[in-house]
């Protein structure tokens, strides 16, 4: 758990993770102790969405995937689902034109189809304004859940298996990957790095296929505090890990 104020921590660029994943968790908690409403937490959120973007692709890393709406996130109160399905279209409207600037490509995980027209709109928009853009992916996960995703990947298998294209035996953890929603990152599918924010220490059905061999980091910071000295602290406490991806040290 990384805690406390970090300052002027030298990365060592080779260790920086090409792939960082975040559970972007308390926004609530830090609207509550301001004693605003839970969507001024969201609002402020989204607003360290860019921070974090920006400073992530200075830092060298390859791929930024953030767990904007979980397949669980619909449970809340109306106004609240209402409100973040908005914060793409803020979110695009105001930082496209940022996003090119700094070459960072958009992509979107999960299942778009059940949004708002409107929220469906930016989204595809802002993947297609930024598609030939070849720095940092920035990969929103919307809608999206890890069992949801595997019930997805093994229709996909199921359906191969009947069309006559795959036989049971035959199957690899390379077809799994493929029919994931991950697929179009290639060799970059699989986070080396997975934060979560607010002291919570759970996946949250985050990735579950994907984490095998992730580093964890979990800090106490509120997202909508988590500032770029955080992430560079998560980078260095990362890039002290030994990964051994269950083999022995070299
Ligand atoms: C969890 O905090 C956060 C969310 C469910 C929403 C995360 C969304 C953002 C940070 C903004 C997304 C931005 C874009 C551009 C899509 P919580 O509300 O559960 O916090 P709590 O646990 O303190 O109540």
């Amino acid at each position: 758990m990384l805690n406390g104020k970090q300052k002027d921590i030298e990365l060592d660029p080779a260790r920086v993770p090409r792939h960082v994943a975040i559970i972007m968790d308390g926004n609530g908690r830090w609207a509550k102790k301001r004693m605003l409403p839970r969507i001024a937490g969201h609002k402020q959120g989204m607003d360290n969405v860019r921070t974090i973007t920006r400073a992530a692709s200075d830092l060298g890393v390859k791929v930024l995937t953030l767990y904007a709406f979980s397949t669980e996130n619909w449970k809340r109160p109306e106004g609240e689902v209402s409100y973040l399905m908005s914060l793409p279209v803020t979110f695009f409207n105001k930082f496209v034109p940022e996003l090119i600037e700094q070459n960072v490509k958009v992509m979107i995980m999960g299942d778009t189809s059940m949004l708002p027209a409107s929220t469906q709109k930016a989204c595809a928009d802002a993947v297609a304004d930024t598609a030939n853009n070849t720095g940092m992916v920035l990969n929103f996960a919307l809608n999206y859940g890890g069992r949801d995703e595997l019930v997805r990947a093994a229709q996909k298998l199921v359906q191969r298996a009947n069309d006559g294209d795959l036989q049971a035996a035959d199957v690899q953890a390379s077809d799994i990957d493929a029919a994931l929603m991950t697929a179009p990152l290639g060799e970059l599918a699989d986070p080396d790095l997975l934060i979560r924010t607010s002291g919570e220490e759970r996946i949250s059905n985050f990735l579950l296929w994907q984490i095998a061999y992730s580093e964890l980091v979990f800090t106490d910071r509120l997202w909508p505090d988590f500032s770029p000295d955080d992430l560079k602290a998560a980078f260095a406490d990362f890039a002290g890990r030994d990964r051994r991806f269950g083999g022995i040290k070299k």
